[in-house]
């Protein structure tokens, strides 16, 4: 494991997209594994930007993303297919057909997740991973459970989740109780997983995260198995490690 300690979201953000950029110039048929929320938006904006300079071209890259709101389709500005096109997606020259989220719609929920399974078997191994860490530990939405699961499937959010996610609704009623999400398993077989972490109210779940037990209580402390992980943090988020480990 490596940790990149930063300064701050802004300086995060920056090494993250640059990490992005130089993966897409060495593979340009790169699989990116994306992540939706607050963190990696940042990354994004750069991402797009580092192309609108002429540094990188996204055009024969490939995407999957970790999750979807049960319910909400691609024209509801809450779900994270319209959050993907709206952050990134337009912004750069990744063609449509090669970008992928989980269908929150699909009336049959096991149908969809083994569609979606199926899917990333078909393009896997994820090159590079970007991963937020939620509040509660959880990675994708793989909520903080008595087991790890491997496939994508349907989750229950958990009221801390439903918390963290409720500014990006209305109301906190139309916060959808429910996901798909990637299972663990196309997330451990990633070449290279990014993991982003930003701000003094994840130092806790950080440090637990990569300190503390391998448990499925915390879903991202099981990123410790993972051989190729980078984590970049700024300062205020990496506040319960000992001074000068980084
Ligand atoms: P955030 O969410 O980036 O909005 O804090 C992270 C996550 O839930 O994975």
């Amino acid at each position: 494991m490596k940790i990149i300690a930063v300064s701050n979201y802004d300086e995060m953000s920056r090494q993250a997209a640059e990490l992005v950029v130089d993966q897409v110039k060495k593979k340009p048929t790169t699989l990116l594994g994306l992540a939706t929320g607050g963190t990696p938006v940042g990354t994004y904006t750069k991402m797009a930007e580092a192309q609108l300079r002429g540094e990188v071209t996204y055009a024969q890259c490939r995407s999957v993303n970790l999750d979807e709101y049960m319910g909400l389709g691609p024209e509801n500005p809450a779900s994270y297919r319209y959050f993907m096109q709206d952050k990134l997606f337009n912004h750069i020259d990744i063609l449509p057909e090669n970008t992928h989220l989980p269908s929150g719609t699909n009336p049959d929920a096991a149908g969809e997740c083994a569609r979606y399974d199926a899917l990333i078997d078909s393009l896997a191994p994820i090159d590079l991973q970007i991963l937020g860490l939620g509040h509660n530990g959880h990675i994708a939405f793989n909520e903080p459970d008595d087991h790890f699961v491997a496939g994508t499937h349907v989750v229950d959010l958990g009221e801390a989740t439903i918390d963290a996610n409720q500014r990006f609704f209305d109301r906190r009623e139309d916060v959808p109780r429910q996901a798909f999400t990637m299972g663990m398993a196309p997330i451990l077989q990633a070449e290279h997983v990014l993991l982003l972490v930003s701000g003094e109210e994840k130092a806790d779940i950080l440090h637990q995260s990569l300190t503390g037990p391998i448990t499925p209580q915390v879903p991202g402390s099981i990123l410790q198995l993972h051989g190729n992980l980078t984590v970049i943090a700024d300062k205020a988020a990496l506040s319960k490690f000992p001074i000068g480990s980084f």
